[in-house]
């Protein structure tokens, strides 16, 4: 072989090898303990984008590193985004289940230079904490506020909110009053529980003596749903008229199907069901099922995967060989895309979503139940901001 194709060829192999490098995305988020299922939706979510989209784009094989905080467990969090920038060399960090595994995280993107893509923590603080941080879940104020709008104009006048003690349920609690208030509804008591294992039974009859017209709720997805409905049924407060309003974390399609009938007629405010009706979802429920054989069915921490990866994907089309943590960041301000939750985009003031928050009905069909959306708020951004 001459010298010339000879260059030429080691060239050509340099450079196929440079661009198959993979990009690399630590995911961080509980994958077992009492939140497994957060990191498993999350990941899940990405697996489904993957299948819908393929794993490559402009020619580098997206690479997700899991790691399991075990959490909620900030300090866990912190150490493992640690490790992936100091010794994996990751280009993205992703994930995040709990806000104050967000906040131990941030500081390290800020440090490193790694855009942060948040696929579920909800407390309205977590983007301002790195301007490394982009959030494609939800903020607690942004929707809690719209279950204030539509209970004040469906006639609820007296509510008791409920709420787990810590940065999302303070939110929650403070944009909901705020709202309710100022549309002439009243909040006639709040009590704020533990995040770990609250014992909802003292709380639930305290409700009850209270008499109001509905408790409104929020408590981070998961086991504790279960838990408090059942506690609202053993007290009876569904027979005594009191009615459930919620942020849609409390019938989490995760575990609605284990609620039982007393979750029947419930109605909350959220930005996913899985039942949301668009070509979109159902393409996205699809392919969720297809490669999650043991999660069934995608809940709103699924969707904050699959668009956090769609968002991934586009800076990586844009940059290439190239990633930047600034210019990532430019890219992800101002992202729009069509998620299977409906429209979405990234605010470049802020670098939180804005999205659109649905009021839904608790619903059986078959034997299984749904968030069946009925009415809805758009273009919603977080009021607390
Ligand atoms: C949070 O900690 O930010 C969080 C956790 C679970 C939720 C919502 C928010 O369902």
């Amino acid at each position: 072989m001459n010298r010339k194709i000879l260059a030429l060829v080691s060239l050509t192999v340099a450079s196929a090898a440079f661009a198959q490098e993979p990009v690399k995305v630590g995911l961080v988020a509980p994958f077992s303990g009492i939140a497994a299922d957060y990191g498993k939706q999350m990941e899940g979510g990405i697996k489904a984008w993957f299948k819908l989209h393929g794993d490559t784009v402009n020619g580098r094989k997206i690479e997700i590193l899991v790691r399991d905080t075990t959490g909620p467990n900030p300090e866990i969090a912190k150490r493992l985004a640690q490790e992936l920038v100091t010794r994996d060399k990751v280009d993205f960090l992703a994930g995040f289940g709990f806000t104050p595994e967000a906040l131990a995280a941030a500081p390290i993107a800020t440090e490193a230079k790694k855009p942060m893509v948040v696929m579920n923590a909800a407390s309205s603080v977590v983007t301002t904490r790195s301007p490394y941080i982009a959030r494609f879940s939800m903020a607690l104020p942004q929707v809690s506020a719209p279950m204030a709008t539509w209970a004040a104009k469906n006639g609820i006048k007296k509510v008791y909110t409920l709420v787990a003690d810590y940065a999302p349920g303070i939110d929650s609690e403070s944009a909901f009053k705020k709202e309710f208030e100022s549309k002439g509804g009243q909040v006639v008591d709040s009590v704020r529980v533990p995040l770990r294992n609250p014992d909802f039974a003292p709380f639930v009859q305290r409700i009850k003596d209270a008499k109001p017209e509905a408790v409104f709720m929020f408590v981070p997805a998961g086991e504790q749903s279960i838990a408090f409905m059942k506690a609202f049924e053993e007290r009876g407060l569904a027979k005594e008229g009191i009615k459930v309003i919620a942020t849609g974390d409390l019938t989490d399609d995760d575990v609605l199907n284990s609620m039982g009938d007393p979750v029947l007629g419930v109605i909350t405010s959220h930005h996913y069901s899985a039942a949301h009706d668009s070509p979109e979802n159902k393409a996205f429920v699809k392919a969720f099922a297809e490669v999650n054989k043991e999660l069934k069915r995608p809940n709103f921490m699924a969707v904050g995967g699959y668009d956090g990866m769609a968002a991934i994907a586009e800076v990586v089309k844009k940059l290439g060989n190239n990633i930047d943590g600034d210019k990532a960041m430019e890219i992800l301000k101002g992202y729009k895309a069509m998620s299977p939750r409906g429209p979405i985009s990234i605010d470049p003031a802020t670098r939180d979503i804005v999205q659109t928050v649905y009021i839904r009905r608790v619903e059986k069909r078959g034997n299984e139940y749904w968030n069946i959306e009925f009415d809805k708020f758009t273009d919603v951004k977080d009021p607390a901001k």
